[in-house]
């Protein structure tokens, strides 16, 4: 693909977008990793002398209304302060903006617009005719094919990547395609079934995979062990055996835990109790992966060449079901492995262990991520692909 740095943006009418979905409290950012990510690129368009444009969703709000709530008033408030020149948000743009060299403007959510979900054509086309190019490098949205980050790219006069997306494809892409081995996955989370395509994907190029979490859980049921209350989908289990199973065909395993962390309820003030596997009671929920489970698992750790981890393996939120990612976050951090983490949970769990600069790579993406780990061509991205061909 073609990349913003590829092209000489002076005087040019520039048009970003960028993945600015970030959580809001109280009328403020709540966290600004992905804020931080995207303002090199902004900052380098108004080096090369563009008229910069800037555009995102935040949240999920209704299409062909304004609400207050998903504003990027906040956004914009933030980058306020972070860049050296005015940023001015715009909540009438489709029909045209005036834009000056020596500002930013961020257009209102695009998905107050009507038709940015289903990649409506028309608006599509209202958006390419903003500007002389058009930059994608909103890696954490680029899995959706909306008219903000498919569409436009279809029909700008000149569509290329922009530094961020490059990054992370140039990462991603690396880890996964030559990565120094062996290399291994951690995949947590609740279900199963939102990461099945993920497992069965990564089983594949992975030497050792790593299950945490509720995931675990439906192991560990799979394995024959009582799970208790704890949350697991029964329909996945054969699924699960076929994972194992095809894991130890190659001559490797995806290892059970061999103690968890349980309580009686899904509470902060639950009693957190220390099991063998074997002996999970019936009123039991398994919320964390045990001592010697950590352990181990941190030893598989210690020598990997390529680390990628999506996900939780406990209840981290709370502090006494959180000791399993904790020190799976910490021998992360302390291995000398190339680590790629990804997704707003994993993201929040290293934000909590203060082990951001110990993270080879920390992917903007949520969903995105995900995708790009089960081997998916991310459409926003394949249009940048198909341009930069057919022109
Ligand atoms: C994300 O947070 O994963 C992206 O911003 C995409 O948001 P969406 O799932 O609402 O499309």
């Amino acid at each position: 693909v073609i990349t913003m740095s590829d092209l000489d943006l002076e005087g040019l009418r520039v048009l970003i977008r960028e993945d600015l979905n970030v959580p809001i409290k109280q009328g403020k950012v709540a966290s600004d990793a992905r804020l931080r990510a995207a303002i090199p690129t902004i900052q380098a368009a108004l080096d090369g002398g563009a008229k910069v444009m800037v555009m995102s969703h935040l949240g999920r709000p209704e299409e062909g209304t304004f609400d207050a709530e998903a504003s990027l008033q906040p956004v914009v408030d933030y980058l306020n302060d972070a860049l050296d020149v005015p940023v001015r948000l715009v909540r009438d743009y489709l029909n045209g903006v005036e834009v000056n060299s020596n500002e930013v403007v961020v257009f209102e959510n695009v998905r107050f617009n009507k038709g940015e979900k289903k990649n409506d054509d028309a608006l599509a086309q209202q958006l390419a005719a903003l500007c002389d190019v058009f930059v994608m490098d909103a890696f954490g949205t680029a899995h959706r094919a909306q008219a903000s980050t498919h569409g436009v790219a279809k029909y700008a006069d000149v569509a290329c990547a922009g530094p961020l997306l490059a990054a992370e494809l140039d990462a991603l892409g690396k880890a996964l395609a030559n990565p120094a081995r062996p290399l291994v996955a951690i995949v947590g989370g609740s279900k199963v079934s939102t990461k099945l395509t993920v497992l069965e994907s990564l089983s594949g190029v992975v030497d050792q995979l790593i299950v945490g979490g509720g995931i675990a859980n439906t192991f560990i049921a799979a394995a024959g062990h009582n799970i208790g209350k704890s949350l697991y989908e029964e329909d996945l289990m054969d699924e699960a055996k076929r994972l194992v199973a095809a894991a130890q065909a190659k001559g490797g395993d995806i290892p059970l835990p061999s103690d968890v962390v349980t309580g009686k309820e899904f509470s902060e003030s639950a009693v957190a109790e220390t099991k063998a596997v074997n002996t999970i009671a019936n009123d039991d929920m398994v919320f964390d992966i045990g001592p010697d489970t950590a352990a181990a698992f941190a030893k598989i750790l210690e020598q990997a060449g390529t680390i990628v981890w999506n996900g939780p393996v406990g209840v981290f939120e709370f502090d006494q079901f959180g000791e399993g990612t904790k020190a799976l976050a910490n021998a992360i951090a302390n291995s000398k492995a190339f680590s790629i983490a990804g997704g707003g949970d994993t993201l929040a769990a290293i934000d909590k262990y203060g082990i951001a600069d110990k993270i080879s790579y920390i992917s903007t993406g949520g969903g995105a991520f995900l995708e790009f780990l089960e081997g998916k061509k991310l459409p926003a991205v394949a249009i940048l692909e198909e341009r930069a061909l057919n022109g």
